[in-house]
């Protein structure tokens, strides 16, 4: 079931692409239904160009003839991506897949912003589960130090053995805020500024627009449009 919510969420993106779009690739498993998508577009004869957000997407846009764009000139028209949780401002947890540092390099260079989900991603507060900060390997003891500091336990993903490595050749530090975060803009800052952090997963008013699949079908919801679509806390940490 959940898959076909993925697949319904992706399918409504698909109907914002236009012919000539530079389109943000996002990764994980429900944008690479978008992905998938954008294939057959292609395949039928639409131009499009894309900046895929991990090495991953980059193999499957290539696999599927998507022409891919390193070093795009000017904005990206459309960037779709999917999120680990998403609050009623439509506030974001991303990273859990490990690729936060591109998405949020290709949200922000987006005209527009997509997330899409299925219902299961919806929170009452961001924090169910982990907050993935991406670090840099030389001294990172000490990085993870000041974020225990800031209030958060932490885990290494992957284990201090055999660590996962990103796209960028840092690390991944899993942080469990106790008690959800409360103000993810101020929290956001503070990971920001804290030395030996490269990026984090809060996307904090980086999302236009919301597509969320429910087994009523997927519903749009506008940050602008003020919709809220908070329920109970209920997305796991994977
Ligand atoms: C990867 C991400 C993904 O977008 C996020 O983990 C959601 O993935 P999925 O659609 O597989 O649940 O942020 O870094």
């Amino acid at each position: 079931m959940t898959e076909e919510l993925k697949k319904a969420a992706a399918q409504k993106a698909l109907e914002l692409v236009q012919d000539g779009m530079l389109l943000g690739l996002g990764s994980g498993s429900t944008a690479k239904y978008f992905t998938e998508g954008v294939g057959r577009l292609v395949a039928e004869g639409m131009k499009l160009r894309a900046v895929p957000t991990s090495r991953a997407t980059a193999e499957l846009a290539a696999e599927l003839g998507i022409p891919i764009v390193q070093e795009p000139v000017g904005p990206i028209d459309l960037a779709v991506d999917g999120a680990d949780e998403v609050d009623g401002s439509l506030d974001l947890i991303k990273g859990r897949g490990g690729a936060l540092f591109r998405e949020k390099l290709v949200a922000a260079a987006a005209k527009r912003f997509i997330v899409v989900v299925d219902e299961s991603k919806l929170v009452r507060e961001l924090g169910v589960g982990v907050l993935p900060v991406e670090v840099l390997p030389f001294l990172w003891r000490t990085t993870a130090e000041r974020l225990t500091a800031l209030g958060a336990s932490l885990t290494v993903r992957g284990g201090e053995e055999a660590p996962y490595i990103t796209d960028n050749g840092n690390l991944i530090l899993d942080l469990l805020v106790e008690g959800g975060i409360k103000d993810a803009a101020s929290f956001g800052d503070a990971l920001k500024r804290t030395a030996g952090v490269v990026e984090h997963g809060l996307f904090v008013r980086m999302t236009d627009t919301l597509i969320v699949a429910g087994p009523e079908g997927p519903r749009v919801v506008g940050r602008l449009s003020g919709g809220a679509v908070a329920r109970p806390n209920s997305a796991q940490d994977k």
